[in-house]
């Protein structure tokens, strides 16, 4: 009997998913919308295209667009994402009003667990637009340029003490390595003394925890009761909890050594309506610029690496370059930004790597594609590549080159100038979408954190390139491929360079 009802299931369930699949083949055969944007052929519902995407979604992009053109609807794990891709594609979302598109309900899911409530995603958009306001008051050049000497010490310290640097040369992971100074950088700068002391120990671990939180697995089911939810739980409530301790003792003790780290920054801040902000939320931001910058700027720095290791003459010509313009000086901010190779190297591996492939929003209300009459409807997901434009041949002639030369002779972005807008935290340019490098994002969700990953990112090649020369382990070989596995991509494991400490 029991065998009986088990086998009607089963076939039950079998031809359930067959109507399924047949009803989506038809579907997509003989009911194309034509107010709709092309739908992108895929056999299974739910499943769609997500495996072409999570493989390679430039590689899905560009073929994409050579079959639909500029936008199209494909299936990513049951969400309907629809992608516009170019100028005015990243126009069209980036620049979109808050009334209709929506970056809370895409990205919410995932982070407000690992940052915390009160904060970023987990607020109105006016209020995280206020907290971000704050942000760019705790970046000032001022800030920034007590942070160049403290990235130096850090990368000094690191390479002196690190067993992966013992002798006089090896091999090494560039990529854990990298991971492990910027997180030590940015600890030792922006977090604050007694984050950086206490990162050996306490913090590593929780950090780590959170970190696992960004599962991509959690962008769905962030509530799961499994063990790396737990850990992350876990975690975020102890970090949070040892923030408001030192915020506590700080508020005790005053500002003895005039630091200039974000913490003190963000306790001094008010918000918009003249309150101050709560020792939670601050905490709460402070996980959240950990997180978020860590993941960007150690992928980018990976990079800059690896192509360097494919080109040692470059790391001379670096190395040249910081005689010349500092002579036996110290690095400090302003000779930092005259390094015009330093920056240019970090600019081309942000073309090519820039971390952020997908830029996503919900869609609130239905929205005309401008001059057709294709409407993308509500409850889809719109997605913005800005990388397709990076790496495209009418704007970046061997476009998948990586040169860094090709930067040499910079003119000034015709779209930075101009028009700008103020969403809350400080004015921008409304025309920057329309740029075909686009790194750091545009419009409301624009990075915050470019002055301080340049400043970071060019000290710590700096440094290395002071101390360090560097090569590919097989000459070879090609630099690695991408990994898109995860939030953020980054090169595919094991990235390793051949290393020696310079005469
Ligand atoms: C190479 C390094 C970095 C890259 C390539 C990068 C890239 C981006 C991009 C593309 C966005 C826009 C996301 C969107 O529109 O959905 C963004 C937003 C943001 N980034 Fe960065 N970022 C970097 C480093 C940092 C650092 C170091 C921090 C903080 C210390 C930071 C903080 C933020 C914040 C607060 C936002 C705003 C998010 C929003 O408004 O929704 N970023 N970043």
């Amino acid at each position: 009997m029991a065998a009986t009802i088990l086998s009607h299931l089963i076939l039950t369930v079998i031809s359930l998913i067959l109507v399924s699949i047949a009803s989506n083949i038809i579907r997509q055969l003989f009911y194309r919308d034509p107010h709709k944007p092309p739908v992108v052929w895929h056999w299974f519902p739910l499943i769609g295209n997500t495996v072409d995407y999570g493989k390679d979604p430039y590689k899905f992009f560009f073929k994409c667009r050579e079959k639909y053109g500029d936008y199209f609807t494909f299936e990513l794990l049951g969400m309907k994402t629809t992608v516009f891709l170019g100028a005015k594609g990243n126009d069209f979302i980036l620049n979109g009003k808050h009334k209709d598109l929506n970056a809370e309900e895409v990205y919410g899911p995932l982070t407000v667990p690992v940052f915390g409530r009160g904060v970023v995603y987990d607020v109105e958009n006016a209020r995280f637009m206020d907290q971000k306001r704050l942000l760019v008051g705790g970046f000032t050049s001022q800030n920034l340029r007590a942070y160049v000497p403290e990235f130096v010490r850090e990368v000094e310290q690191f390479l002196m003490t690190n067993v992966a640097f013992h002798g006089k040369g090896g091999v090494c992971d560039i990529s854990s390595v990298f991971s492990e100074i910027s997180l030590y950088t940015a600890a030792g700068s922006l977090q604050g003394k007694e984050v950086r002391d206490s990162f050996d120990s306490t913090f590593a671990t929780y950090y780590r925890h959170l970190d696992d939180g960004f599962a991509p697995v959690n962008f769905m089911f962030p509530w799961l009761p499994i063990p790396i939810n737990r850990r992350r739980d876990r975690a975020q409530r102890v970090m949070a909890g040892l923030y408001t301790d030192i915020i506590r003792r700080r508020r005790t003790t005053g500002n003895e050594t005039d630091s200039h780290d974000m913490l003190w920054a963000l306790m001094d801040a008010r918000y918009k309506d003249g309150t101050a902000i709560p020792d939670e939320e601050i905490a709460n931001l402070m996980i959240a610029l950990l997180m978020g910058g860590q993941h960007n700027t150690a992928a980018s720095g990976t990079w800059v690496m690896l192509h360097l290791a494919h080109r040692p003459h470059l790391i001379e010509e670096l190395y040249q370059e910081q005689k010349h313009v500092m002579g036996s000086e110290s690095l400090t901010l302003e000779s930092l930004q005259k390094l015009t190779l330093h920056n240019n190297v970090i600019k081309e591996a942000l073309r090519l790597h820039s971390p952020i492939h997908s830029i996503m929003r919900k869609v609130k209300t239905p929205m005309q594609i401008p001059d057709t009459d294709v409407v993308v409807p509500a409850g889809h997901i719109l997605l913005a590549a800005p990388g397709v434009p990076s790496r495209t041949e009418e704007f970046f002639p061997d476009a998948m080159e990586w040169n860094a030369h090709r930067w040499d002779k910079q003119e000034q972005d015709e779209n930075e100038e101009g028009d700008t807008i103020d969403y809350g935290y400080g004015a921008v340019s409304s025309k920057a979408a329309y740029s075909p490098y686009l790194p750091f994002g545009a419009g409301r969700h624009r990075c915050v954190g470019e002055t301080f990953a340049y400043a970071q990112l060019g000290a710590i090649l700096a440094t290395l390139v002071r101390l360090l020369q560097w090569e590919q382990v097989d000459p070879k070989a090609p630099v690695p491929e991408t990994d898109y596995s995860s939030m953020f991509s980054r090169p595919m494991h094991p990235a390793t360079i051949r290393w020696r400490h310079r005469p």
